[in-house]
Formats: structure tokens, C-alpha cells, sequence
């Protein structure tokens, strides 16, 4: 396993310009040897595109990538030792299971007893150990993608592991289980695992780091914890989360801060107040987790109309507004006590907590 040293920029036209140029603006990045990582990000943000140069299946337009100190900027997939699993199964219909998750140790003159002990361990990890002597051909889509997994996870001796989007064709139960065997084998084996997706819950229980990507650009690297806790720009807010983190206009005036008409006093850092006094306009954060309920005029409280209040299941899912020339919608993750707001009825949401985000030019002030 190695670790991957990235400064590279991507443009598939000649003579970029502009950043719309890129399908990848210019990228530093170093994925640490036998870490778990996520590329995140809507469809076309360049995540197929990095994952492609790293492998070897694209030359980036500009820039080096290193493997372990050493520049492979030029050398083919076969060389950087890469194993690769695509979103469709790539496996060989006329072998049987067991043939085809030994073929790539084979192809590499593994002797047969290594091979048949790590093809019975992946097939064990996979839940394949019953079918290794059955055809590939005769076998559903979900079952071939496991041998593709499979034969992604049976060399011991790669560089790296990458995945773009491996589970699609999995069916939602097995996807969850596959996700859970994944991060099992991760742990086992140290593996540098590189996973694109573009579904966060993927993304968040499979890595250690998450890389979230927007048009190009690696917006955020981070735990799901700090992706959640606090987002470095407020396309990471959005994009994270279900639904999302709520976003309020906010105005420094007069040694507070303003929402919707009402003056705030929240205890920040000095250097926090410092940057929102010297923007002037700003943007409030606050996931709809860390919403509450408060008592009318609580002063770390926003009064809202509550536009509906919907039960999930495990909790309840409240739509408001805030009014003031500046309308901004809030959603808001409540337990019980929502079930009494009816459509119309004025709330008060706590909008300042410890968790609480402030965005200037849509990134996290510090
Ligand atoms: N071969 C290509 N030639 C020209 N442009 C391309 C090519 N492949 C991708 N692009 C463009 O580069 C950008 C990034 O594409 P990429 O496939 O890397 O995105 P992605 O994040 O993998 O999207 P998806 O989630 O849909 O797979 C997009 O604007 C896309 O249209
Ligand atoms: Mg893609």
C-alpha cells in the first residue's frame, strides 16, 4: 500500500482558462498510506475524473502525482499496481466464481496455495465461500458486483484499492451490508481505499476522511464528524446532512448581530465577532438538529411561522419561516413536542448555540 501525493489540475480541452475550463481546478492533496477515503460530491463535480488520474486511466493536463515519494505521473494503470472497481460488474462469464477472484493473483504467478487461501478469505469476507465452484454467468447483477469487489480485494500487494461508485447495481439491504464488510476489511487488512460516491451515507460510514467535492474543487476534507459539526463552506452545510444545514441572513449593526429585525448577543470567540463586524453581511448556520424549541422571547431564540410540521418516524420534521423583508426557510429536527405547531403558528426556534456557524463569501469563519 502507498501512500498518493496529488498537485495536479485536469482540463480535457486544450488551453484552459477559466476556472469552468477545469474538470479539476488545481488540487493538493496527500491520501496517508492505509487510510479510508471517500470522494463526495454531486454528479460532474470531478470525482471519476481524480480517481482516473490516480489509477492511471487519465494523464492530468498538468502536475505530478507521487506513490510513496516516487513520480508516476507517466506510468500506466499496470505499473502504479492499482486494483480498480468499477459501478458494473468486470467479470469473466465462463469461469466460476472461484476462478475469477483468483485470476488477478494467477496473472501475477502467486503460487496456488497462497491463491487458495486468499481467495477462500475474500470469498468468506464476501459471503461467496457456497458459490465458488458455480459459473459467474448464470448469477444476478448484486452477485457479480461482489466478485468485482472481490477481485478488487484479493492482492495484497497494491498500491491502492479505488472504487467509483461500486454499489449501484446493489440492491438497498445488501448495499448497507457490503458498506459494513467493506469498512470490516479495511480494518483488517490496512488497505488504501479510495471510494467515490456521490451518497453521503456511503461516503460517511465507509471513511476515515471524506474529500467533498464541488465543480473541480476539493471544498472540504474531514471526518463526518467535522463535515457535520463544521462545514468549511456552506455547500458542504447543504450537500451534508438530511436535510440540510439552515442558512439566515445575519447584518453586524450597532455591536450585535441582527437577524430578521432582532438583535443577537451570542458568546463567541473575539475573533469570531472581529470577522462579522468587519463583513458587516454574513450567513448563520445551524443544522436543523440543533434547533430547539424555546420559550417565547428567549433571547438566543427566532420567532418563526411554522409552515408544517411533518412526523418522520423517529422525529419530527418542521418547515418555518422567518420573515423580515429577508425571507429565509428553516427546517428543524424536533422531537414530541412539534406534534402540537400547527401551519400558521408562530415558534421560537434557539438559532445560537456552541454549534452555531458563521459563513462570510459562503466559508467558515475560524
Ligand atoms: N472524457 C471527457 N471529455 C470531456 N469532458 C469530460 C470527460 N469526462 C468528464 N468530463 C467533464 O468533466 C467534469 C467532471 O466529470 P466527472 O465524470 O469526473 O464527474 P463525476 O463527479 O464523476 O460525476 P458522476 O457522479 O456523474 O459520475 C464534467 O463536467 C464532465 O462533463
Ligand atoms: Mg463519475
Amino acid at each position: 500500500m502507498a501512500r498518493i501525493d496529488l498537485d495536479l489540475a485536469h482540463a480535457y480541452g486544450p488551453n484552459p482558462q477559466r476556472d469552468e475550463d477545469y474538470a479539476l481546478l488545481p488540487l493538493n492533496f496527500t491520501f496517508e498510506d492505509g487510510g479510508a477515503y471517500a470522494l463526495l460530491g454531486p454528479s460532474g463535480c470531478g470525482k471519476t475524473t481524480l480517481l482516473n488520474c490516480i489509477s492511471g486511466l487519465l494523464r492530468p493536463s498538468q502536475g505530478t502525482i507521487r506513490f510513496d515519494g516516487v513520480d508516476v505521473t507517466k506510468a500506466s494503470p499496470q505499473e502504479r499496481n492499482i486494483a480498480q472497481v468499477f459501478q458494473f460488474p468486470v467479470i469473466y462469464d465462463t469461469m466460476t466464481v472461484g476462478e475469477n477472484l483468483a485470476f488477478p493473483l494467477r496473472n501475477r504467478g502467486v503460487p496456488a496455495d497462497k491463491v487458495r487461501e486468499r481467495v477462500g478469505r475474500v470469498a468468506e469476507m464476501l459471503d461467496l465461500s457456497a458459490s465458488l465452484d458455480r459459473r459467474a454467468s448464470g448469477l444476478a447483477a448484486d452477485a457479480k458486483q461482489k466478485i468485482s469487489l472481490g477481485r478488487g480485494l484479493v492482492r495484497q500487494d497494491v498500491s491502492a484499492i479505488l472504487f467509483d461508485e461500486p454499489l449501484t447495481v446493489i440492491d438497498p439491504h445488501l448495499k448497507w451490508q457490503l458498506r459494513r464488510k467493506l469498512k470490516e476489511i479495511h480494518h483488517e487488512f490496512r488497505l488504501t481505499l479510495i471510494y467515490v460516491t456521490h451518497d453521503q451515507t456511503e461516503a460517511l460510514t465507509f471513511a476515515e476522511q471524506v474529500v467533498v467535492m464541488s465543480r473541480g474543487k476539493a471544498v472540504q476534507v474531514g471526518s463526518a464528524d467535522a463535515l457535520f459539526e463544521r462545514p468549511a463552506h456552506t455547500f458542504v452545510g447543504h450537500f451534508i446532512g438530511s436535510p440540510g444545514m439552515n442558512f439566515l441572513p445575519g447584518h453586524w449593526r450597532d455591536g450585535a448581530i441582527e437577524v430578521a429585525g432582532r438583535r443577537y448577543l451570542p458568546e463567541l470567540p473575539p475573533q469570531t465577532l472581529a470577522a462579522l463586524q468587519a463583513a458587516g453581511d454574513f450567513k448563520i448556520g445551524v443544522r436543523p438538529e440543533y434547533l430547539q424549541l424555546a420559550p417565547e422571547n428567549d433571547p438566543q431564540a427566532l420567532p418563526v411561522r411554522v409552515e408544517r410540521a411533518q412526523d418522520i418516524g423517529t422525529y419530527w420534521l418542521v418547515t418555518a419561516t422567518v420573515a423580515n423583508g429577508e425571507t429565509a426557510m428553516l427546517r428543524a429536527r424536533l422531537g414530541t413536542e412539534a406534534a402540537a405547531l400547527r401551519t400558521g403558528d408562530t415558534a421560537w426556534l434557539t438559532a445560537f448555540n456552541r454549534h452555531t456557524c458563521f459563513y462570510i463569501n459562503e466559508e467558515l469563519v475560524p
